[in-house]
């Protein structure tokens, strides 16, 4: 029986049809499986069910020689070589569409956290502060109103359409801006430069590629407002971090929302850890059981695909079906 390995226990049934066609190994931990693992792992398999946290890249595939498709439970494939995949003719199959409602909300969380200070103040309450000395002020944790606000949305993809719902019910003013021009009802086409010109919020929901990577560099996080809040759901690459923290410590942007960073996890030690101005979280745009539950049924019928040697479903390179 050809030989699939999971890399992560899935919730979810439809994982488990993977076993009636393959022979499964599932990767049952502590933690992920480390590069060398992964290699050792894959060496003799047909396919693999991955996370977005499991790189594989062109010297892993090298290395995997029998590997026909890799199914990702994920809708970015920032982790995979996908054209050295495509070059050797493995499908990569991802998870998009039953993310985008979760990941909108998890967004506008991070929004309303941010300008709202809801993460300080939180430490503030359980840190013992909240005292007779300080129990209230008219300037005690006053934040941003978000009501009335112009929000930027970088990404014009079904995560930021939804967050511009969003946003409408909230009395906001829209603007989009997308790597290939896009018009979307509702939201305003700027320029990049505009929209991060005008913007009281803005949200990064574009995919990370070659072209995308540090598309908010020291030049462009200039451009916003100084008390502007940046919310980024979608990957860290997108942002310099380094010029971010600079722009947050030297009072250059007022707050960021983050859920994303270009190393994850972020060490302890990060720079970003520090500044009370920002609020963090470790990559849970999608976490919540229904839609887990969701991306992996996704993923497995992905692979299910694959095995029974019929295109995936949802397939990022299907040009390796016309050969
Ligand atoms: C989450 O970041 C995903 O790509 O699914």
């Amino acid at each position: 029986m050809h030989k699939v390995l999971i890399t992560h226990q899935l919730p979810g049934d439809k994982i488990h049809e993977l076993s009636s066609s393959s022979e499964v190994t599932v990767w049952m931990g502590p933690g992920l499986l480390g590069a060398e693992a992964l290699r050792e792992e894959l060496k003799d398999c047909v396919g693999v069910v991955c996370m977005l946290a499991d790189r594989i890249d062109e010297k892993l595939l090298d290395a995997c020689p029998q590997l026909k498709f890799i199914s990702s439970m994920s809708v970015g494939v920032d982790h995979i070589d996908v054209a050295a995949a495509s070059e050797r003719s493995i499908a990569v199959g991802n998870t998009p569409g039953v993310l985008v409602e979760t990941t909108a909300d998890a967004t506008f969380a991070l929004l309303l956290a941010a300008s709202r200070r809801i993460a300080e103040a939180d430490l503030y309450v359980r840190g013992g502060h909240w005292s007779d000395e300080n129990a209230w002020s008219p300037d005690f944790f006053v934040g941003k109103d978000v009501a009335g606000a112009t929000l930027g949305i970088i990404g014009l993809g079904e995560v930021g359409k939804a967050v511009s719902r969003r946003a409408k019910g909230f009395g906001m003013r829209v603007l989009g801006w997308n790597h290939r021009e896009k018009s979307v009802a509702g939201i305003e086409s700027v320029s990049l430069e505009q929209l991060l010109n005008d913007s009281d919020f803005v949200c990064i929901t574009i995919a990370l590629a070659k072209e995308t990577r540090h598309l908010i560099d020291a030049d462009k996080l200039a451009l916003m407002k100084h008390d502007a809040v940046l919310i980024n759901t979608s990957r860290g690459g997108i942002v310099d971090e380094e010029a971010l923290v600079d722009a947050l410590v030297n009072g250059r942007l007022g707050s960021a929302a983050l859920d994303v960073f270009a190393r994850e996890p972020l060490a302890a030690d990060h720079p970003l850890v520090r500044l009370p101005n920002v609020v963090l979280t470790p990559h849970i745009g999608s976490a919540t059981h229904d839609t887990r539950c969701k991306m992996a049924d996704m993923a497995a019928a992905n692979a299910l695909a694959a095995l029974s040697e019929q295109p995936m479903p949802s397939c990022v390179n299907p040009e390796v079906y016309e050969r």
